[in-house]
């Protein structure tokens, strides 16, 4: 099971983390991946950054992530921990 965490504090918000929750649960249910992955909000976790949204995927933080990025994003550090 991995908890992926889209920060939606104010400044990742103007920065589209609601684009990023769409396309992650839209990603979620064409694959099928409801069992696998868990999908969570955070407020502000304090890396604010001048493009993107922060995301958590388990113990891990990335900073920067843009919606048009989102995909590629997804593939490199959310598909590749699946078992
Ligand atoms: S609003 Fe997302 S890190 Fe601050």
């Amino acid at each position: 099971m991995i908890i992926v965490t889209v920060c939606v504090g104010s400044s990742c918000h103007l920065k589209g983390s609601e684009r990023i929750v769409e396309r992650l649960q839209q990603l979620i249910k064409e694959r099928k991946l409801e069992d696998e992955i868990v999908l969570s909000g955070s407020f502000c976790c304090g890396k604010c950054n001048r493009t993107g949204v922060t995301i958590r995927v388990d113990d891990d933080e990335f900073i920067g992530i843009t919606p048009e990025g989102f995909d590629a994003f997804f593939e490199q550090n959310i598909m590749s921990r699946m078992q």
